[in-house]
């Protein structure tokens, strides 16, 4: 018997990812900036904490729990449609003469959504970018284990601050790979800069967008995946509270706050809250802020476009050629745009 065939090879250590992080959030420079965003955001009239400070390692793992649930549809919906379109997506890149890709995972996370594209786009290389930089690393290793050969560099970096990244990923054919509907997070005016930066050749310099985006459906169905009965999403709220606690040294009772998900028609939004419970003070280290019971911060925004809402946006982006794929029921789509 041959036990080459069955034994690991234990000269040759298995493939690591590089990795560039770009973000740490204990450096000085970083924690007090963080600290400033915080305090100011605190103390405004309407309190408002950016929604980027849900991830932690504990968030990231809440979040990763959120996208399993049956109420949040959003997860499950854009695999099913990538499963459906993948073939006529990598047309999409022929056509735009894209050969050799870097695909760009924006809010990689535990990279689940590009480990399934991977096998059909085939890109030259992979570059998951968050900043919730330890989750990233150890999703980085487990997409490395599965494509040995792919050339993948994990980027820690808050690219809401800007899409300059570093000179490891490759400057031709980028694709950026938004999925998940992460865009719908920013307002639509963030989100017009934010895609200007992706096709900015000092930025982003991208050759195309491939962009998960959830669509307007009835109120019931949208407060739900917000508001689950396990109440996974109430505690991926009020972890923020923990992880402002840890940023700003500040004295957050998360027992005292309530989750509050709510569908405002007007502006087309999901808006997460967290509710005062009674009169308090929360104090910091610099400041403090007194809520009566009933205020509330505000913690994220989560925007419900239209194929012709999203598309419009794409075009006064830059974006020029266009096409679109969704489920069965309008509830998502996954859209490809070239520059
Ligand atoms: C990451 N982002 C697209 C999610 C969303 O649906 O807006 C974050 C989320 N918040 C609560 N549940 C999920």
């Amino acid at each position: 018997m041959n036990f080459s065939l069955i034994l690991p090879n234990l000269d040759r250590p298995p493939a690591s990812p590089q990795f560039v992080n770009c973000y740490s959030e204990s450096s000085q420079g970083q924690a007090a900036s963080a600290a400033r965003e915080l305090a100011e955001g605190l103390s405004a009239g309407a309190a408002t904490v950016p929604p980027k400070y849900f991830y932690n390692a504990l968030g990231s793992k809440l979040f990763e729990a959120i996208t399993g649930l049956n109420e949040y549809y959003p997860t499950r919906t854009e695999a099913s449609i990538f499963d459906a379109a993948h073939p006529q997506i990598a047309r999409a890149l022929a056509k735009a003469g894209i050969a050799q890709p870097s695909l760009i995972d924006l809010g990689a996370g535990n990279c689940a959504k590009a480990t399934r594209l991977i096998p059909h786009l085939q890109p030259r290389q992979y570059v998951p970018v968050d900043i919730s930089v330890d989750f990233l690393r150890s999703a980085a290793q487990q997409v490395q284990t599965a494509f040995p050969a792919l050339d993948i560099v994990g980027v820690g970096m808050d690219f809401s601050a800007g899409l300059a990244l570093p000179p490891q990923v490759q400057a031709h054919d980028r694709v950026f790979f938004y999925p998940g509907s992460s865009l719908g997070n920013f307002s639509p005016d963030q989100a017009l800069t934010f895609l200007r930066h992706m096709a900015d050749p000092a930025q982003g310099k991208a050759r195309g967008l491939l962009l998960g985006i959830d669509l307007v459906k009835d109120p019931a169905t949208l407060k739900a995946a917000y508001d689950d009965a396990l109440g996974v999403t109430a505690a991926f709220n009020k972890n923020l509270l923990l992880h402002v606690n840890a940023l700003l040294g500040a004295d957050f009772d998360v027992a005292q706050w309530q989750h509050v998900a709510l569908f405002n028609e007007a502006e087309s939004r999901i808006e997460m809250h967290l509710q005062a419970q009674c009169d308090l003070t929360v104090r910091w280290l610099e400041g403090e802020r007194a809520f009566r019971a009933g205020e509330s911060i505000h913690t994220e925004n989560s925007y419900k476009y239209t194929v012709a809402s999203i598309s419009a946006l794409l075009r006064r982006a830059g974006f020029t050629q266009i096409s679109y794929w969704t489920d069965p029921k309008d509830w998502f789509a996954v859209f490809w745009a070239s520059v």
